[in-house]
């Protein structure tokens, strides 16, 4: 598509001659230096393995993974696949468009409401279920007629390297290895975000999507190889994450930070846009049923290390995620406990 219009699927051309896409001065995106991430090698042998993957959710809350076990091509073809849904004409995606984000499939934008003013991120993202062992093509956009085939492969790929992900995570915390997707329960909430990130102008003034860390448990993400676009927050730095060719992301999400006591990091990021190239990304979030109780796991608490957050129900946890929507991002903090 390279620096051809760009049209949202709301009708509204994205332009840096429209203020609402110009960010204020506080939320433009600066410098930053470069720290890296850890990449792990998952056929690494299985004790030093735990070893990394603790030092990773501690330090970082987000690491590479390489021999991850997706095939190369099929996470090739799924990227090419986000891609051409969004470099469609917008009327494809416009019947799918809505700002309501309860709705399990749609195609929507994010934003940030100022004190007088909303503000429009410069990408649109594509949000779908995803369940490794269910047909949800229904679920899926018709055109291109590839994503539907595509997703549901990646899906169940995706499906197993999670629940290994989610294994060697509760051996890093010293539990039994079935223990967090136990406690996450067995109706995960699972979506999908396929993300897109037109070029834009002037990145000096826009983000692609503002810092937030996931609200779910844990996420793999999946990006464009020849764009650096996104950002970790570390040690109080915006660092950038270049892509790894062949790897795959995972993000420690707010659930694996309540439930580790604060011991593992749900990470802040955001998505800064590239002059010249449009980028593309799928996020694929894990989360707990809805009903699940989530809180610091009793295994992990002593005198010396009180819960720092209450137990809740991960329903009241999103019911806070969207009263804070667009505007600040402090959800974990509402359920802290004060000492
Ligand atoms: C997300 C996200 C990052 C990216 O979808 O939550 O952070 O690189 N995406 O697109
Ligand atoms: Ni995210």
């Amino acid at each position: 598509m390279d620096n051809k219009p760009f049209v949202l699927a709301n009708g509204t051309l994205l332009s840096i001659h429209d203020d609402k896409f110009i960010l204020p001065a506080a939320e433009r995106p600066a410098a930053s230096k470069s720290i890296p991430i850890p990449v792990i090698d998952l056929d690494e042998k299985q004790a030093s393995l735990i070893g990394k993957i603790r030092d990773a959710c501690e330090g970082h809350g987000v690491f590479h993974i390489i021999n991850h076990g997706v095939p190369k091509e099929l996470c090739r073809k799924m990227i090419g696949a986000v891609h051409d849904f969004f470099r469609l004409p917008a009327e494809e995606r416009s019947h799918l468009f809505t700002d309501d984000k309860t709705k399990p499939l749609r195609v929507s934008n994010f934003y940030l409401n100022g004190d007088d003013d909303k503000f429009t991120m410069w990408s649109e993202v594509l949000a779908h279920p995803w369940h490794p062992s269910d047909d949800f093509s229904h679920l899926l956009p018709r055109n291109p007629p590839h994503y539907r085939e595509l997703a549901g492969e990646y899906a169940k790929e995706v499906g197993w390297l999670v629940t290994r992900l989610l294994r060697l995570i509760s051996q890093a915390l010293g539990l039994k290895k079935d223990y967090l997707q136990e406690r996450l329960g067995d109706k995960p909430r699972l979506v999908a975000h396929a993300n897109y990130y037109p070029p834009c102008p002037r990145p000096e003034l826009t983000l692609g999507s503002l810092s937030h860390t996931d609200v779910i448990a844990i996420t793999v993400l999946l990006q464009s190889e020849d764009v650096s676009a996104l950002q970790v927050m570390q040690d109080g730095q915006w660092v950038p994450v270049d892509p790894l060719p062949g790897a795959l992301l995972v993000n420690i999400g707010d659930q694996i930070e309540v439930m580790s006591n604060g011991k593992y990091k749900s990470v802040h990021h955001r998505v800064v846009t590239n002059k010249d190239l449009d980028r593309a990304s799928i996020a694929m979030f894990y989360g707990p049923n809805m009903d699940s109780m989530i809180g610091p796991i009793d295994e992990l608490l002593d005198e010396e290390h009180p819960p720092i957050y209450r137990t809740y129900c991960f329903r009241e946890f999103m019911e806070e995620f969207l009263r804070q929507e667009s505007t600040v991002w402090r959800v974990k903090e509402a359920f802290r406990l004060n000492h």
